[in-house]
C-alpha cells in the first residue's frame, strides 16, 4: 500500500501514517500497527533508517491520539504552554514547583496549594504516559535546573513508574507524587546550600535537616492540604523499617509502602546526581547501594522492584560499546532485548556531529560492553540525544 494514500479512518480509529509524519533519527508519537493488528514498533521507538522509515509508510496504521495532558491537567494553570518535548515540559513543572512552594513556604493559602500541586501531579503522571524512558533520561542527566526542585520533580517521576510498576491504585500513587513534591519544603533553601557544600553539616544544618518532615507537614497542613495519605508519607519520608530513621524512628509496619517508595527514590536521585564538588555516582554503583543498604530501610522487595522498573541500563546510563564506541542508554525494550542507545562518540573518543541511533541487540558490536567510568559533559542536549 502507498503510503501517501489519503488519512483513512479505520474501525479502531487507527490512521494510515503518512510521509512527513516520520522521520529517521525521531521518536515514534504513537504505537504502530499493521493492517492485522499486529504492533509494528512502540511508541518512543527512534527511526533508525530507510527501510523501517518505508515499512511504517507502506503498512504501518497508528492510532489518532497524540500526546497532551488530560483535559484540566495543564501545567501551571495555563500559565504555560505543554510542548510536545518532554524535556521542554519538566523544567516548565520545575520552575512551576519552585513557585509553589516558595507559597507554602509562606503559608499562604490564597492560591490553593494542594489544587495546585495535584495539578503538577497529574502532570507528571501524563508525562510518564507520554515518554517513561525520556522522563527517567532527563532524572539522570538534567542538571541545569535548581536543585531541590529538579531533585522533587525526578524523584516523584521515579515514584511513578515505580508505583504503577506495583499496581497501586491512580489516588494513591498521586499523593505519592505530590508528597515527593512537596515533601522537602521546609528545607529547599538549605538543600540548595549543600549542594555547594563539600564540607560537614554544621550543627545548626543537622537540625534543620531532621526537623524537616515534621515542619514540611505542618507547613502543607497550614496551607490547607488534607490528604491524609499525602500528608504522612511527608512525615515519614525519612523513616527506615529498622527503626534508624527521623523524625520518629517508627519500625516495620508503621512505615507506610508509599513512604517507603519517596524514602527509596530520593536516596537513588541524590546518589546519581552530581553535586559542585563532585560527580554523581554511577547508575551501576548507586542501583547496588540500592539493593545493598537501602533495602534494608525500606524493604528489600520494594529494593528489588525498584531495579527491576529501571533495568540494569536504565535510560540515561553513559555507556562503552563492544565496537568502543560511547553511547547514552535512551531507550528500554524490555527485560530481556537491549535496549536503545544514542552515539555520541567513536571508539577514539572522537564526538560525532549529531547522535547516532542504534539498538544494542540489532549487532553483536553494538552490544553493550561496560559502563563509561567518566563519560564528562555531553555534547548534545537531551532533546538532540532523544530525538525531539
Ligand atoms: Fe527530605
Amino acid at each position: 500500500m502507498d503510503g501517501t494514500d489519503d488519512q483513512t479512518v479505520h474501525q479502531d480509529d487507527r490512521v494510515r501514517v503518512r510521509q512527513g509524519e516520520i522521520a529517521i533519527g525521531r521518536p515514534l508519537s504513537w504505537d504502530v500497527y499493521d493492517d492485522s493488528g499486529q504492533l509494528l514498533l512502540s511508541k518512543g521507538y527512534i527511526i533508525l533508517n530507510e527501510r523501517q522509515q518505508r515499512r511504517l509508510l507502506d503498512e504501518g496504521l497508528r492510532s489518532t491520539a497524540r500526546f497532551s495532558l488530560p483535559s484540566g491537567h495543564t501545567v501551571a494553570d495555563g500559565t504555560a504552554e505543554v510542548s510536545g518535548n518532554p524535556f521542554i515540559t519538566i523544567d516548565q513543572l520545575t520552575m512551576r514547583l519552585e513557585g509553589i512552594l516558595g507559597l507554602v513556604h509562606q503559608r499562604s493559602t490564597a492560591v490553593a496549594p494542594e489544587r495546585r500541586i495535584r495539578k503538577l501531579g497529574r502532570a507528571i503522571q501524563a508525562l510518564c504516559d507520554y515518554d517513561a524512558d525520556a522522563s527517567l533520561g532527563a532524572a539522570h542527566l538534567k542538571h541545569d535546573t535548581s536543585y531541590p526542585f529538579r531533585h522533587s520533580i525526578h524523584t516523584a517521576l521515579l515514584c511513578e513508574l515505580v508505583a504503577r510498576r506495583l499496581n497501586w491504585p491512580p489516588l494513591n500513587r498521586l499523593s505519592v507524587i505530590c508528597a515527593a513534591l512537596s515533601c522537602n519544603v521546609a528545607m529547599t533553601e538549605l538543600q540548595a546550600e549543600l549542594v555547594e557544600q563539600a564540607e560537614p553539616l554544621n550543627d545548626s544544618q543537622w537540625d534543620a535537616i531532621q526537623l524537616h518532615p515534621q515542619r514540611g507537614y505542618e507547613m502543607l497542613h497550614a496551607t490547607g492540604v488534607s490528604d491524609q495519605l499525602w500528608l504522612q508519607v511527608v512525615i515519614q519520608h525519612h523513616e527506615c523499617i529498622n527503626g534508624r530513621g527521623y523524625p520518629a524512628g517508627v519500625r516495620g509496619d508503621e512505615m507506610v509502602p508509599e513512604a517507603r517508595l519517596l524514602g527509596l527514590a530520593d536516596r537513588y536521585h541524590a546518589m546519581v546526581t552530581g553535586r559542585s564538588y563532585r560527580n554523581g555516582m554511577l547508575v551501576k554503583n548507586a542501583l547496588r547501594r540500592i539493593f545493598l543498604d537501602v533495602g534494608q530501610e525500606v524493604g528489600s522487595s520494594l529494593a528489588q522492584m525498584f531495579i527491576k522498573e529501571l533495568g540494569i541500563y536504565p535510560p540515561g546510563s553513559v555507556v562503552r560499546l563492544v565496537n568502543g564506541e560511547t553511547a547514552v542508554v535512551i531507550r528500554r525494550k524490555g527485560e530481556l532485548a537491549g535496549p536503545m542507545l544514542a552515539c555520541i562518540a567513536n571508539s577514539k573518543g572522537e564526538h560525532y556531529a549529531q547522535p547516532l541511533h542504534r539498538d544494542s541487540s540489532e549487532q553483536e558490536q553494538y552490544a553493550i560492553g561496560s559502563v563509561h567510568p567518566s563519560p564528562g559533559p555531553l555534547p548534545f542536549s537531551l532533546s538532540q540525544l532523544w530525538g525531539y
